[in-house]
């Protein structure tokens, strides 16, 4: 079964409840998004593979560690997804970027694709799926399916703020999926958003209600 890991840190837990506040605005709101992304690409990169390398220092020459294994890939589901994006590339600079857009119908609650664009050799990386939300995990497996049927394998998923039903169902329908969020809220309301949340982050990202 995959892992799921629910950062306790206080800085994020710091930034996250200033986002979660409704009069945080748009500006205020992108610049959280992008500091937690950030704080998070420590811990969802922690199990990287390293090698051994010999490096000369200015004192003497020593065996040391750096990078190895399949470089880096980063998917954000469109648009929510792209608030994430320039947190991580800060720590991770070369890093391919894929997209996906997908939005949730709002009657059904289930996830429309509009857009799929992956890096060309996606199979041969490591891919971390970006999503502020996690609500009824309908996109993010929707998603993981699409980056799947390309014929790839090594995925996580990083997301601001689960719902229990939305971890539910990604671990349901992809368990070698590891999921990292910030905040696991209580439940989904009836219109599926998350309760206690943060509204709907494309909006509160981009200012479009
Ligand atoms: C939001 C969010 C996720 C999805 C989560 O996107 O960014 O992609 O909802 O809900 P789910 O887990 O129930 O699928 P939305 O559909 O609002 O599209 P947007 O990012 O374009 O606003
Ligand atoms: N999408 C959002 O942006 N917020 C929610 O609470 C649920 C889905």
């Amino acid at each position: 079964m995959s892992k799921v890991v629910i950062f306790d840190h206080p800085l994020i837990q710091h930034k996250l409840s200033i986002m979660r506040d409704k009069k945080t605005g748009c500006k205020d709101f992108r610049e959280l998004l992008d500091e937690i992304a950030m704080l998070m690409v420590y811990e969802v990169t922690r199990d990287l593979q390293t090698e051994e390398v010999e490096v000369e220092t200015p004192i003497c020459t020593t065996k040391t560690k750096m990078l190895a294994g399949k470089p880096i890939g980063i998917i954000p589901i469109l648009r929510a997804g792209l608030g994430m994006v320039d947190g991580i590339l800060s720590l991770i600079p070369n890093a391919k970027v894929g997209h996906i857009g997908l939005y949730r119908d709002p009657e059904t609650l289930n996830p429309v694709e509009y857009y799929c664009k992956l890096p060309e050799d996606a199979e041969h990386r490591e891919l971390i799926v970006l999503d502020p939300m996690l609500a009824t995990g309908g996109s993010a497996s929707a998603a993981i399916t699409f980056i799947k049927q390309r014929g790839c394998n090594n995925i996580r998923l990083v997301n601001l703020i689960a719902a229990p039903e939305g971890i539910e169902r990604v671990r349901a329908e992809h368990p070698d999926v590891d999921i990292y969020v910030a905040a696991l809220d209580e439940k989904l309301n009836e219109h599926g958003y998350i309760v206690p949340g943060l509204g709907d982050a494309g909006d509160r990202l981009f200012g479009t209600k």
